[in-house]
């Protein structure tokens, strides 16, 4: 059965992710959380940070595994074989660069389609940079990431709190 693959920067993982992981879990034989590295960005955690917590966030989950990649999307799809881009989709406001980010990554390789997961309504506000914030300011972020990662998470972005 084909693989679904989820990409994303993961800075950190949130419970909307884990929602649209969980359940592309039960679409796919198997999953791929594909920590990379978004260049637009300027990422908190390390790449092997952003690693061990999506370990930890999905380590119930027994067809995901969680691999990281520093480089195109498609030159790890096209090692991969037999596999479909999967992606959350929130709000209008996330639907232009995701669809930018699907069409190229379509003209770049033509092997896997990207399907799109509507957020769930719990988790349409939710978003890696609402985390950091609320965190960076002492606010209570449980309920917006696993709690299983939680107090890393606290531990890191909000130190002296
Ligand atoms: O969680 P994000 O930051 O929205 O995820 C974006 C990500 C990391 C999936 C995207 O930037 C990506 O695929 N990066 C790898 C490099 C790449 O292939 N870039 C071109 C995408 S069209």
């Amino acid at each position: 059965m084909k693989t679904a693959v989820c990409p994303g920067s993961f800075d950190p993982i949130t419970m909307g992710h884990l929602d649209i992981i969980s359940r592309a879990s039960k679409l796919f034989g198997s999953v791929v959380v594909l920590v990379s590295v978004n260049a637009a960005k300027n990422a908190a955690f390390t790449l092997e940070e952003r690693v061990a917590l999506a370990r930890k966030a999905t380590e119930h989950l027994p067809n995901v595994r969680v691999d990281s990649f520093d480089g195109l999307l498609v030159d790890y799809l096209r090692g991969l074989g037999d596999c479909a881009i999967v992606k959350g989709l929130r709000a209008m406001s996330d639907f232009e660069y995701e669809f930018q980010m699907a069409l190229a990554n379509k003209k770049l390789y033509d092997g896997a389609e990207t399907i799109f997961l509507a957020a769930g309504a719990d988790h349409m506000y939710l978003s890696s940079s609402l985390v950091k914030q609320i965190a960076h300011f002492g606010g209570d972020i449980s309920g917006f990431v696993p709690d299983t990662i939680l107090e890393e998470i606290q531990r890191r972005l909000s130190p002296g709190r």
